[in-house]
């Protein structure tokens, strides 16, 4: 099990000023179970993606690998523990090439990483040899970020917004190539506001604020999610009092 305990997150350690990213999060992320992360923009679940792979280091709290705490490892430390995290936005490597990237995640194995690379729809004759430079197009960049993870094959996982940029079409092999690698001796942990995705995983942990507002088993909260988040929007749209539509609430 993976465990969070008290997690607190501010910037420059100001665990009191006004600034804290991260309130009192507590929780408990068994191997074998998938988890959807969601909530509105800025509520801090990339943070929390950060803090959990040891980008960012907790202000307060601790965290708990199988009883272990690992709150002061750095990333590469808890990558070498079997960490694995996809950025929302991939960060570009100049005069690195896909390749390359698949080589490292890999363990210098590159035809293991040829497969993912399929799976995700980029053809490796055409992709192997371009660079991490910049001008590989969002959606290609994405699809390059989650092969690597799939390359590394990490067995606590998170997938920051695996969705943005990829095309309709390519959807349904994202949520499958996700589905498809997840193994019960795995944490996969995917941040998303799509419903497929809630159709996919066992439990939901939504979080706003800073703070985990809600968590459970899919089918008892993804209905309330749902409800919530319609309100939220209704009580913060411009057209408030014009729309002859009422919160459910
Ligand atoms: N290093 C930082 N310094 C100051 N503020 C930050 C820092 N990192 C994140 N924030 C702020 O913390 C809040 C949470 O950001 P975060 O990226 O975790 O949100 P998110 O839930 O992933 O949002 P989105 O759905 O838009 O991706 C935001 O208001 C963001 O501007
Ligand atoms: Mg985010």
């Amino acid at each position: 099990m993976l465990s969070l305990e008290s997690v607190t997150y501010a910037p420059g350690g100001h665990r009191n000023g006004k600034i804290e990213i991260l309130k009192d999060i507590n929780l408990k992320l068994e191997f074998g179970k998938m988890y959807a992360l969601t909530g509105p923009n800025g509520g801090g679940k990339s943070t929390l993606a950060r803090v959990i792979m040891g980008i960012y280091p907790p202000t307060s709290g601790r965290i708990l690998l199988e009883g272990e705490d690992i709150t002061g490892l750095a990333a590469n430390e808890r990558a070498r523990l079997g960490f694995g995290y996809a950025f929302q936005a991939p960060p570009t490597f100049k005069g690195l090439k896909v390749i390359d990237l698949l080589e490292i995640a890999s363990r210098r194995n590159p035809q293991e990483g040829c497969q993912p690379l399929r799976q995700i729809g980029l053809c490796p004759e055409e992709y192997l040899q371009r660079e991490l430079d910049g001008r590989l197009s969002g959606g290609e960049a994405k699809r390059v970020e989650i092969a690597t993870i799939m390359a590394q094959d990490p067995r606590i996982r998170i997938f920051d917004e695996p969705e943005a940029g990829i095309d309709l079409w390519s959807f349904d092999r994202l949520v499958k190539l996700i589905a498809d690698s997840h193994r019960p001796e795995k944490i996969t942990m995917i941040i998303s506001h799509q419903e497929k995705i809630m159709r996919l995983v066992n439990e939901i942990i939504l979080i706003a604020g800073g703070e985990i507002c809600l968590q459970g088993e899919r089918d008892q909260v993804w209905p309330q999610i749902k409800e919530t988040m319609l309100c939220d929007c209704l009580e913060k749209c411009p057209l408030k009092g014009e729309e002859d539509v009422e919160c459910p609430r």
